[in-house]
């Protein structure tokens, strides 16, 4: 099985999560291709894709937006798996809100995509990255939420981005086999 890993990301964390998604996949004998929404001209030849990006104000980034809307027709006939990475979903009592207002954001992009599985993992918040914009924008998102407000917090749970990816692929092998 082929399977690619379509990401985006803004400051790197979310390359970080994509690729120990593929290395999670390729330990139970997937060949998994891990490549950026932005910089992705063609999807031929994949049996599988997982699709994530990083939450920003209640949605994700534009070119995984995008990737969305360009490959619709072929993610709608291949099983697929999205992953949201984000402050809120580094939080035990806000993980379910992130899937659930992100199942109700991403039809608009590609409403005949169907998919099997949702991952939400904590990303990495870092202040000293942003610019003043960015950073004032973060501020009023965390505000809401009760969280830090300064300086670096990596929430990134590898155990559980793992455990997720291995379900995943079994999902994806059922599928296959039309037991799915
Ligand atoms: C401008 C901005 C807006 C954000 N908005 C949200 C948000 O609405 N909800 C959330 O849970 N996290 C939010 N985050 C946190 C990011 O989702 C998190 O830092 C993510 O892991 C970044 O991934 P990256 O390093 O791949 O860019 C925001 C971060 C920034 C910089």
């Amino acid at each position: 099985m082929r399977v690619l890993v379509a990401y985006e990301t803004a400051h790197g964390s979310t390359a970080e999560i994509a690729e120990a998604i593929a290395e999670a996949l390729r330990s139970k004998g997937a060949e998994a291709d891990v490549k950026r929404c932005r910089q992705l001209g063609s999807v031929d030849g994949y049996d599988a894709f997982i699709v994530g990006s990083p939450v920003w104000v209640g949605n994700w980034l534009k070119p995984a937006q995008a990737f969305l809307r360009r490959f619709e027709q072929t993610l709608a006939q291949r099983p697929v798996a999205y992953f949201h990475a984000s402050g809120a979903a580094g939080r035990d009592d806000q993980r379910d809100e992130v899937v659930r207002i992100m199942a109700e954001r991403l039809p608009a992009y590609a409403p005949s995509v169907k998919p099997l599985a949702t991952g939400a993992f904590g990303g990495v918040v870092d202040f000293d990255r942003y610019n003043i914009a960015l950073r004032l924008l973060m501020k009023m998102v965390v505000g809401r939420g009760g969280g830090a407000t300064s300086g670096r917090h990596d929430m990134r749970d590898w155990d559980a981005i793992r455990s997720w990816a291995d379900r995943v692929h079994e999902a994806f092998q059922e599928r296959a086999s039309g037991a799915g």
